[in-house]
């Protein structure tokens, strides 16, 4: 358990565009962050991220939250593990027991397989360095392929010994359980002879990392050539591992691959880090599995230009064709790079210098066009069958390309090349693009997107015709109200102050004691809460409610100001929601009133603005309320018989019409000024 206290300490220091751009790459855009949303594809930036606010929104698929949300979705962790990163990174000490071996047990198992990884990581990186046989064998293997030791650790590369069971016995006698090193994948127990053993013996050990940089579990390479034993031992499927959504490499080349606008995509560990070492850093690896969609997303939120660079045989140039048509459905631009016969990109790579190597994989890189028709027409050579089965092929992985006007520009490359008519070209297209549509739906496949709606265009955020300034994206919108209703407008603009202004001076006209008017000043939260409470209005969105008793409670009871966070971690996900989206929208609006009225208003009307706002939306949530009664009022007065009733009703009517009316006139006049 982590202390409240604590968690206050690693909240105040979370800098919230810092904890999300380590993930998804951000960039400024007025007084807010925004970037391609990692929770579902979008090809325009809809993901909005409030430095101040601390809270992130993506307007095209309703997420939103505060870094510990932010944290829990993208890397799955737990709450406690959202904290315990944050502390770490912040490095904003807690106070947590320490943990007896009963308590690892106990404790979170995916925190626990974590630590047991990490702890196996340090383990096998040690024997490398201080062990003999780490150093005779694996140190020595490493140098045979020319890594330097600055890379070793960068990647945190190790040794495991061979011996059936001492990595096992280690981690033991430092607490942990069988049970967490089994599911690990670290020990393996055969059930009929009660044996252990360690899975990784006498290789050298590549740790695979997340994003953040921690490891999941290990890829062990043999060291000698013979052919008795398997080349390479993978970590199981675990709970923290999956290996179809790993990059090799991915946490140290992220930063590279968005100042380079590219990645680079090879197949093996060796050549991710061979490439890294000379200077290549923008490079990750798949690791001999086959490409994936959950990869490829990975990649595509750091960049959509990606450069393949497989072994030219004849399994590498398959894995490239599956691998093209992959990341060309789902929108980005690929290029192809084949070493020659025998090569790969870390033995390439050491043949060449430093720049030659570079300029061939810049200058060597094909687009899938040229690249597959090279290959394709060098089979087929005259051979008319095979060659239409070329153009097939060629126009079938066009036909996976999104936008209609790259399709378009790729078929006139195609029929250039081919020397083929376009028009030839574009209905051989068609035809497989109806072929994919009906197969599509018979099949029923889900797709893989999810709505795509971009960011709502900047001016979408200034006031309305109706006055009402607080719009939000017409999705939002439809996530957070299930009804709208006539005073919506009004009780979502007095939510929106108080979050977004809560803390700010105001300054209201008062009647005071002696029944004269004076001006006072008010904290925003404090002067809303009387305003309201002291006319008995109610909320008809029971979620406007809720946060505005909130406030009360705080205000009326404890003296003071809820702190932002108690909305936007609040523990109902509906008020997290909506008070992210009144936070981030009102955000930009005052950002674009800043920079609108910025030349014209100085400074201290900017406080007079906020004087109007609060007066004004008070006033005018009261009249709706107001226009509302008298309804009622005229409504049971249609219906009453008897007169005495009816009188009654009638001066109720009259006062209420007259309250509004001198409302209304002090509306005016704000309005009007
Ligand atoms: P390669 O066999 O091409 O190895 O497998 P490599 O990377 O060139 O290794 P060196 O140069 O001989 O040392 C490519 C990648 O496929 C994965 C590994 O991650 C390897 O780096 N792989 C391959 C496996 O995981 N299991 C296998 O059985 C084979
Ligand atoms: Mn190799």
């Amino acid at each position: 358990m982590i202390k409240q206290e604590d968690i206050s300490k690693i909240l105040d220091a979370t800098e919230i565009v810092d904890v999300i751009n380590a993930f998804v790459p951000l960039r400024k855009r007025g007084v807010n962050y925004i970037g391609n949303c990692p929770f579902h594809n979008e090809k325009t930036p809809s993901f909005t991220v409030s430095p101040s606010k601390g809270i992130f929104k993506c307007f095209g698929c309703g997420e939103a939250g505060n870094s510990v949300n932010f944290l829990m979705k993208h890397e799955h962790y737990s709450y406690p593990e959202a904290l315990r990163f944050l502390a770490n990174k912040y490095g904003i000490e807690i106070q947590e027991e320490e943990l007896t071996s009963e308590a690892k047990i106990l404790q979170d198992e995916k925190e626990a397989l974590f630590h047991v990884t990490e702890f196996a990581q340090k383990y096998f990186a040690d024997i490398l360095f201080n062990d003999q046989e780490g150093r005779n064998i694996g140190l020595t293997y490493f140098r045979e392929r020319e890594l330097t030791e600055e890379t070793i650790k960068r990647w945190g590369l190790g040794y495991s010994k061979d011996k059936w069971s001492e990595f096992t016995e280690h981690a033991k006698k430092n607490g942990y359980t069988e049970d967490i090193l089994i599911k690990a994948g670290l020990t393996i127990a055969k059930e009929e002879s009660h044996v252990q053993y360690d899975r990784f013996r006498s290789r050298i050990m590549f740790p695979i990392y997340n994003i953040g940089g921690r490891p999941l579990g290990f890829t062990g390479r043999v060291l000698s050539s013979e052919k008795t034993k398997a080349k390479y031992v993978n970590s199981p499927e675990t709970d923290i591992y999956s290996k179809s959504k790993v990059l090799f490499g991915l946490h140290l080349a992220k930063n590279a691959i968005v100042k380079q606008e590219l990645c680079y995509l090879v197949e093996g560990n060796m050549d991710a880090v061979m490439l890294s070492q000379n200077n290549v850093e923008n490079v990750v690896a798949t690791s001999g599995t086959s490409l994936t969609i959950e990869q490829i997303r990975l990649i595509k939120r750091y960049t959509k230009n990606v450069t393949i660079l497989y072994d030219g045989d004849s399994a590498g140039i398959k894995a490239a064709f599956r691998a093209i048509d992959l990341f060309l459905e789902n929108g980005l631009n690929v290029k192809i790079v084949l070493f020659p016969d025998g090569e790969d990109p870390d033995s390439y790579c050491k043949k060449l210098p430093q720049e030659e190597f570079k300029a061939y994989i810049t200058n060597e890189a094909k687009n899938f066009i040229l690249f597959k028709t090279h290959l394709l027409l060098d089979e087929a050579k005259d051979d008319p069958f095979k060659r239409s089965a070329l153009i097939k092929e060629i126009l079938n992985t066009i036909s996976f390309i999104p936008d209609n006007i790259e399709k378009a520009a790729y078929v006139q490359q195609c029929s250039s090349i081919l020397n083929m008519k376009e028009e030839l070209l574009n209905n051989e297209l068609n035809k497989v693009l109806r072929e994919r549509y009906f197969k599509q739906r018979k099949e029923d496949k889900p797709k893989l997107d999810q709505p795509k709606t971009d960011l709502p265009p900047d001016d979408f955020f200034l006031p309305s015709d109706d006055g009402s300034t607080y719009i939000s994206s017409p999705n939002a919108e439809k996530q957070i109200l299930p009804s709208t209703f006539p005073d919506e407008a009004q009780e979502r603009k007095i939510i929106a102050l108080l979050l977004n202004y809560s803390d700010k001076e105001t300054t209201q006209t008062v009647i005071g004691e002696d029944g004269e008017k004076k001006d006072e000043n008010y904290l925003v939260a404090a002067y809303i809460v009387g305003d309201i409470t002291t006319d008995q209005i109610c909320f008809d969105n029971q979620l406007y409610q809720k946060i505005f008793n909130i406030y009360k409670d705080y205000i009326l009871e404890k003296g003071e100001i809820p702190e932002l966070n108690i909305f936007t971690n609040n523990q109902e996900k509906e008020i997290q929601n909506l008070a992210t989206t009144l936070l981030i929208n009102n955000y930009c609006i005052s950002g674009l009133w800043e920079s609108k009225w910025k030349m014209l208003t100085p400074d201290p009307e900017s406080s007079e603005r906020l004087n109007l706002d609060v007066k004004e939306s008070l006033l005018s949530l009261k009249i709706h309320k107001l226009e509302k009664k008298i309804n009622a009022v005229k409504e049971k007065l249609r219906i009453e018989d008897d007169l005495d009733n009816q009188l009654i009703l009638l001066s109720e009517q009259k006062t209420l019409e007259k309250i509004k009316q001198i409302i209304s006139t002090e509306l005016n006049r704000i309005i009007t000024r």
